[in-house]
């Protein structure tokens, strides 16, 4: 039986992979600082349970000296870092970081260009450690992810809207998108696995979903999908970034700063075309559900 430790087991991406291994026969230890209650399943000596230990990626015990395959679907750099211990043994590692590494390297906000330094530098980090662990290490970047209703963006979208009825974007909010579903990344990472390693070690892939659309078409989707769906409103540029500055100013909305607003008119486009020569990837078109975009039932009010 093959055996593997999935870090970030608890996030959407992670929740996504565990029951596709769960369901090929692998053997799962999966680690996160909170293991939830609802789907953890079994004991280390149950063949097909996943076996859940809590911690911290930089103080994790009762992990195997050796696994077939390794997976990360939490932070880049604390796994980078985890990795470079050389703690647990594996040919295999995937690890999910983000397109964020090329979108926000040249922003002209600090806090978004030094996310992209430091996704850059755990994935030169995880090269380099590749080398020195002799194992084939697969990056995996994904776009605007979706579909587990834990996402901050698409879901953030939907709540927002189902409180108000309606949503508020400015006229230009044109930019193209590439909304990725969780369980298209999920289905990316075990076909990473499957992949020779001589493919697919020391390779980064973007993982776009399957359709490219305008940001406001976007929205327009997901006001769609809701029970009962929500309108969108349309304000001109300047009165609705003056008032993004009034909500922020005034504590009402956090994180959607300057930045974030002007990217609201760039296309943020990925190719996927290495993705599905090496691994077959080959994403859905986006078609939310009200159910993809609603918070699972097992995650706490305050989202952890
Ligand atoms: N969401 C997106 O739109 C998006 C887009 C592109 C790339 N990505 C990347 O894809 C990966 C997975 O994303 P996601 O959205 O599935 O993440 P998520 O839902 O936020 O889950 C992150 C996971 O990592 C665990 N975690 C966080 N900090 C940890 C730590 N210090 N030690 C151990 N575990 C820790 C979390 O569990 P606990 O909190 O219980 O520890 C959780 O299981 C990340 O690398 C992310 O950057 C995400």
């Amino acid at each position: 039986m093959r055996e593997a430790v999935v870090f970030g087991a608890s996030g959407q991406i992670g929740a996504a992979l565990l029951p596709r291994l769960q369901a090929s026969g692998w053997r799962v230890h999966a680690v996160s600082r909170r293991a939830p209650v609802a789907t953890t399943q079994g004991a280390a000596g149950d063949a097909a349970a996943v076996h859940w230990l809590r911690g911290d990626l930089a103080h994790v015990g009762g992990l195997p000296a050796g696994v077939d395959a390794i997976f990360s679907c939490g932070p880049l750099d604390h796994f980078a870092r985890w990795y470079a211990k050389g703690t647990v043994a594996a040919p295999r590692v995937v690890a999910f970081g983000s397109t964020s590494v090329s979108v926000k390297q040249a922003s002209g906000d600090d806090a978004e260009r030094a996310l992209a330094a430091r996704l850059a530098e755990a994935e030169s980090r995880l090269w380099a450690s590749a080398v020195a662990h002799g194992a084939a290490v697969t990056v995996l970047r994904p776009t605007l992810v979706y579909g587990a209703g834990r996402d901050a963006t698409l879901s953030r979208i939907a709540a927002l809207a189902r409180r108000r009825g309606v949503f508020v974007l400015p006229h230009d909010a044109r930019g193209l998108r590439q909304p990725v579903h969780v369980d298209d990344l999920a289905a990316a990472a075990e076909a990473t696995i499957a992949a020779p390693a001589e493919v697919v070690g020391g390779r980064g892939y973007d993982l776009p979903g399957g359709e490219s659309l305008a940001y406001r078409d976007m929205v327009l989707r997901v006001l769609a999908a809701l029970d009962p769906p929500a309108a969108l409103w349309t304000l001109p540029s300047p009165l609705f970034a003056l008032a993004v500055r009034i909500a922020r100013a005034s504590g009402r909305l956090h994180g959607f700063g300057p930045q974030a607003l002007a990217r609201l008119r760039e296309d943020l486009v990925f190719d996927a075309g290495m993705a599905q020569r090496d691994i077959g990837y080959a994403p859905r078109a986006f078609t939310p559900t009200a159910a993809m975009l609603a918070p699972p039932s097992d995650v706490p009010a305050d989202g952890r």
